[in-house]
């Protein structure tokens, strides 16, 4: 005979494993990667309206916010190219199938916002007013709407 407290035990490392099988099973690679990606431009949005509302005035601004919102940005513009793996452009996404047919176009226009956002952050950090951080702002701007012109179907 087992004891109560055996049986459940047991009981519950089997509804520990049976749940972690089907979590796995849950998530195919492609919804994991279309996930992970979206949000990774989450935390970039997240960064990047305070900016946008401080050059724009809508917000005061604030060196140290700015600054802090820039090196934000350019440490997770290094992350949402992961999750543009073979496959995933059909689903729960806005990433349009084109992606995949021009992968050195896309990849390109990533790192052409992967270097503004850096350039944005070292801006950040030198500029004593909001003038001296536009051009740099308005260049990392420009980078997403390059790609998301070709490459995002906003619904
Ligand atoms: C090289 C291409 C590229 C660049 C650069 C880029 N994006 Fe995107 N972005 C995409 C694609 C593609 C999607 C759609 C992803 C999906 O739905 O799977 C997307 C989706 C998003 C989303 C929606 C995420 C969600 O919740 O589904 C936001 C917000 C976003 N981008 C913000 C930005 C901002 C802000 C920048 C610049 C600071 C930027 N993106 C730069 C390609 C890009």
């Amino acid at each position: 005979m087992i004891s109560f407290k055996q049986f459940a035990t047991v009981a519950s490392a089997i509804i520990v494993a049976a749940s972690t099988v089907v979590y796995a099973a849950e998530k195919s690679p492609a919804e994991s990667a279309q996930e992970y990606r979206q949000a990774g431009f989450e935390m970039i949005r997240y960064h990047f309206g305070p900016m946008a509302g401080m050059v724009k005035g809508e917000i005061p601004f604030d060196a140290a916010t700015f600054k802090t919102n820039a090196e934000a940005v350019a440490t997770l513009s290094k992350f949402p190219m992961h999750g543009f793996i073979a496959g995933s452009y059909e689903g729960d996404t806005e990433a349009k199938p084109e992606i995949e047919k021009n992968m050195d176009d896309f990849k390109s226009k990533m790192e052409t916002f992967q270097v503004a956002a850096a350039d944005l952050a070292k801006a950040a950090g030198e500029a004593k007013d909001v003038e001296g951080i536009k051009p740099a702002f308005g260049k990392t701007a420009e980078s997403c709407k390059a790609c998301h012109k070709e490459y995002r179907e906003e619904k």
